[in-house]
Parts: C-alpha cells; sequence; structure tokens
C-alpha cells in the first residue's frame, strides 16, 4: 500500500512558464537559422516540459521521442540504461536538442547523448527542467537547465511518484504524512 502524501507546491506554473520563455530565448540564439533542428524528448517524464518549449520556440522543428528506462541490480554504481522506444527517424547530420525533465545520477541524459552523438548529428545540445547537482554521479551537465534543486521528492510537470501527478502544471515536492 501507498504511503499517505500531500503536496507542497516548489515552483509555479507561472514561475515554469516565465523561465520556459527566458530559456527558448537562448535556444532561439542557438539555433537561429537552421532548418534541420528535431527536439527529442525523453518518456516519459518530458512531455508536458517539450510540449511547452517547442511552442515556445520559434523555429522550424520537428519531434521525435525515445524512452529509456534506468535500473540497478541493487548497487547504485551498476546502472545500466536500456532503451525502450527508439527515435522514429534519422538524426545524421540534423541539429538534435534533447530534452530532458530531470538529471539526477546523470545515467540517463549521459547514456542517450552518447547514444545519439554515435549517429553522427550535426550539432547537439540538451536541456533540462529540473537539476539536482548534488545527486551527480555521472559528470555530465545539460546545456540548458531551468532550475536546480535540493535532492527533494519531487513531482508534476511531467514528472510522476508512482505513475500518478505528471499532470500537475506546477512542481511539487511530495511530503509523506504518515
Ligand atoms: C527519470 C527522469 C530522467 C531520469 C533521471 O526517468 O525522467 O529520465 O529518471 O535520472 P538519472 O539522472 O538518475 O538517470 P524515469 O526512469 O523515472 O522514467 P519516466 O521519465 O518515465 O518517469
Amino acid at each position: 500500500m501507498q504511503r499517505p502524501y500531500v503536496i507542497d507546491e516548489m515552483i509555479s506554473a507561472k514561475t515554469i512558464a516565465a523561465r520556459v520563455e527566458e530559456l527558448c530565448r537562448e535556444i532561439h540564439d542557438e539555433f537561429n537559422g537552421t532548418d534541420k533542428l528535431i527536439v527529442v524528448g525523453l518518456l516519459r517524464g518530458s512531455f508536458v516540459f517539450i510540449a511547452d518549449l517547442v511552442r515556445e520556440l520559434d523555429l522550424p522543428v520537428e519531434v521525435d521521442f525515445l524512452e529509456a528506462s534506468s535500473y540497478g541490480d541493487g548497487m547504485e554504481s551498476s546502472r545500466e540504461v536500456r532503451i525502450l522506444k527508439d527515435l522514429r527517424g534519422a538524426i545524421e547530420g540534423r541539429d538534435v536538442l534533447v530534452v530532458e525533465d530531470i538529471v539526477d545520477t546523470g545515467f540517463t541524459l549521459s547514456h542517450v547523448i552518447g547514444l545519439l552523438k554515435s549517429r553522427g548529428p550535426a550539432r547537439m545540445k540538451s536541456i533540462a527542467l529540473l537539476d539536482k547537482p548534488t545527486r551527480r554521479e555521472v559528470p555530465i551537465k545539460a546545456d540548458w537547465t531551468g532550475f536546480e534543486i535540493l535532492d527533494e521528492f519531487v513531482v508534476g510537470y511531467g514528472i510522476d511518484y508512482a505513475q500518478r501527478n505528471r499532470n500537475l502544471g506546477f512542481i511539487g515536492k511530495v511530503r509523506f504524512t504518515d
């Protein structure tokens, strides 16, 4: 049975929207003039963020998705990342922006970037809405980060707790009440 909990708002929908606008201005400066940009969302957590990003980004874009799953065999240091769903299209010679909801240990983003780089894109950048730098086990940082946070248990704006709460418009902190 699941422990009872409440969700305390941590980053409001308005604050997220303002940050998405700022980030899109920087992304626009980076990719301005290209007509070969593919924005790649990592499922499932990035689906809300990528939807807001591509609608705010005033550039011609294609959108594709990739699903990766990281798991351990009991030891934190032996993480493996499996690709559960690959991209539909080729990225060779293309400009690629990888969109992640949160970077925690860094295993997922690091693996995905390594994999996609091996396919020969012209340029590859990454963006994460949230970053927990104190949790990092692999030395990687997204090119753009929405918010750096402490090691909190967060949900909302695409991020789940036991597959629920992805549909919240804000980022909240889970607080157990038992
Ligand atoms: C979460 C999150 C990132 C990853 C970050 O995905 O969405 O993809 O973990 O963790 P890491 O930096 O330690 O690798 P999860 O496997 O929970 O899947 P989801 O996106 O479907 O919720």
